[in-house]
């Protein structure tokens, strides 16, 4: 019999296949049987007919229980009905293991119930359509940036200092002396730019941060590009080209499972460069016309300010010159005003937030040497960043797009706990 997965089965309309296969669940009554079959690489319903199979296959067909697992047989068929497209007329099941009483049943349960059953949940239907969504971007980035000649690079993740700023970090042993688990790249990915000119990371970083709100993990992925003798300008070229690369990616190869998370593709369609950009100056004027008389020149703009920036645009938008005060020591200053630096971040549509932060870096040897004094960083640690800008120092930008926000975002799934995997959250280390 030919073995096959069920996103192959297109290819074997009105013959008989074999398919390792689980349960998601069932239906019956005394004459058929309707079994939700998943394999991991789609769902397809497998119906059994009382009259049309051997008495043992029906009588298996209704004992079957929920997250067993099978090899199932049969005919595959057009249908239709389904969003899928096709059905199969099962002939034959082969119990592998029999599950007892699976703890996710299909009536409802509660958030921390089923973050405890992770392993578990990944199964489910919408889980599964978020996961697909999120390699959908893997792949589309790595398509993105080989396409646009950029070199993948691998920063370590145990490092010595900080990129973005003491207070997050996560500090471990290593041997005898301090180290932290990467908050970022950035500095590792300078370097590489400077020998290989534009470069790439995709990695898990850490962020010891006590916030628990729908947009923070502890551990995330970080996509992190970084190019030589590009500008902000270019920076942000860059960062909107990618950004609609990776939206049209998903809806051109993700159909069914936008449909699954019932996902207004009408928003995504409109994601296309260019992008609006304002300035923070004009961000903060825009927030008092509002009414938010809570936030002065110099705050910082909290998720409230974000999303009422956000719905004034039908795409992601970019808030510029940041307060040099408010952000990373490494960030080069605007020449025509010191006060601000030559930075973006990009705020995504519909309350998602910040999904990437970047900047033009300091080239200037003197300028980031005292750029480290001033943030009281020590000097010896950052020795060989310094360096950089005594060899062969030039201009260069680059950004940091957080994986989790982004899948959340495209999928319109509310909180970023369901975009990987297995989630670090403040109080969450298991599963
Ligand atoms: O704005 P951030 O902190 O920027 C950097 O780390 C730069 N060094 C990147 C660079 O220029 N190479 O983080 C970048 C992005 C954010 O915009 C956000 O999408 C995501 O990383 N991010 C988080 N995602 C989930 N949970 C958290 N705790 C996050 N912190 C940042
Ligand atoms: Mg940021």
């Amino acid at each position: 019999m030919l073995k096959t997965t069920i996103s192959e089965v297109y290819k074997y309309v009105d013959q008989e296949v074999k398919i390792g296969a689980w349960v998601a669940n069932k239906r019956s009554s005394g004459k058929i049987a309707f079994l939700q079959l998943r394999d991991g690489t789609g769902f397809i319903q497998g119906v059994v007919v009382k009259s049309d199979v051997p008495e043992e296959v029906f009588q298996a067909a209704k004992a079957v229980t929920q997250e067993s697992s099978v090899y199932i047989t049969g005919k595959i068929q057009k249908d239709e009905r389904s969003p899928f497209g096709y059905e199969m007329l099962v002939t034959g099941i082969e119990v592998i293991q029999a599950a007892v009483d699976y703890p996710i049943t299909p009536k409802e349960h509660g958030t921390e119930f089923l973050m405890d059953h992770r392993h578990l949940w990944l199964r489910s239907r919408r889980q599964h359509a978020i996961m697909k969504i999120r390699n959908e971007i893997i792949r589309a980035t790595y398509e993105f940036f080989n396409e646009q000649g950029f070199v993948k690079v691998d920063p370590p993740i145990l490092t010595g200092s900080s990129a973005e700023g003491g207070s997050e970090l996560f500090a471990t042993k290593y041997f005898d002396e301090d180290a932290y688990l990467s908050q970022s790249g950035q500095l590792h990915l300078e370097a590489a730019a400077m020998a290989l000119g534009k470069v790439f990371s995709f990695g898990p970083t850490f962020r010891a941060e006590k916030s628990k709100t729908r947009r923070h993990l502890i551990e995330f992925w970080m996509i992190e590009p970084e190019m030589a003798f590009y500008d902000h300008e270019d920076n942000l070229k860059v960062q909107e080209e990618y950004v609609s690369h990776i939206v049209q990616s998903v809806l051109k190869n993700c159909e069914l499972e936008l449909k699954t998370l019932g996902r207004d593709t009408s928003k995504l369609e409109q994601i296309k460069a260019p992008f609006p950009r304002i300035t923070y100056d004009e961000a903060i004027k825009f927030l008092h016309e509002k009414g938010f008389d809570d936030v002065q020149w110099g705050d910082d703009l909290g998720a409230p300010h974000e999303t009422a920036i956000a719905e004034s645009y039908d795409k992601p938008v970019f808030i510029t010159h940041y307060p040099t005060s408010l952000k990373a020591f490494y960030m080069q200053p605007d020449p025509n005003r010191e006060e601000v630096v030559l930075c973006a971040d990009l705020i995504a549509p519909e309350g998602y937030g910040e999904i990437i932060g970047g900047s033009e870096r300091i080239h200037d040897y003197e300028l980031m040497k005292q750029r480290i004094e001033e943030n009281n960083l020590d000097l010896d640690t950052y020795k060989w960043y310094l360096e950089l800008r005594k060899y062969g120092s030039v201009p260069h930008s680059g950004f940091g797009l957080g994986l989790e926000r982004t899948v959340a975002w495209i999928s319109g799934v509310e909180h970023v706990r369901e975009t990987i995997p297995f989630p670090r959250l403040i109080n969450r280390l298991y599963p």
